[in-house]
């Protein structure tokens, strides 16, 4: 299938199987390899990007179905060579261990400061329900949630 669609800023249009899974195009097609692979069944949120602003799992959704779409990734969040507010707060609050889930976690973080620049910690908790971190570390990734929201308010 021809498909469409736009990755961080950049257009791509291309030939995609059927049964190819949008996580599979991203890292395997197009190289954005910060789009982790854990559970493939839509459970612990290390596939998470936002299309068209909405924090999706990539490993439940085919690539045919992100056509037309704005994809963002964490590749795409650095500009000029910085890196972002949230990025820069997690690394600033410990919030990254071994790092699998830190890019699926920046994603959903994006998703929610993008609608709510002033989240309550409850909220922060929610909006991360769906990322697993496998070290555990939620406390200093709540902590780099409130700072990335002080640093973008
Ligand atoms: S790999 Fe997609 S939700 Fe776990
Ligand atoms: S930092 Fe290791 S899984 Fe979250």
């Amino acid at each position: 299938m021809l498909i469409s669609l736009t990755v961080n800023d950049r257009r791509y249009s291309l030939e995609v199987d059927p049964s190819m899974r949008l996580v599979d195009l991203l890292r395997d097609v197009l190289g954005f390899t910060s789009v982790k692979e854990g559970c493939s069944e839509g459970e612990c949120g290390a596939c998470t990007v936002l299309l068209d602003g909405r924090a999706v799992t990539s490993c439940t959704i085919m690539a045919f179905q992100a056509d037309g779409s704005e994809i963002l990734t964490v590749e795409g969040l650095e500009s000029l060579g910085e890196l972002e507010p949230i990025e820069k707060a997690f690394i600033e609050n410990d919030a990254v261990q071994c790092g699998f889930c830190t890019p699926g976690m920046i994603m959903s973080v994006r998703a929610l400061l993008s609608k709510n620049r002033k989240p309550s910690e409850e909220e922060a908790k929610r909006a991360i329900e769906g990322n697993l971190c496998r070290c555990t570390g939620y406390v200093p990734i709540i902590r780099a949630i409130m700072d990335a929201a002080e640093r973008m308010g």
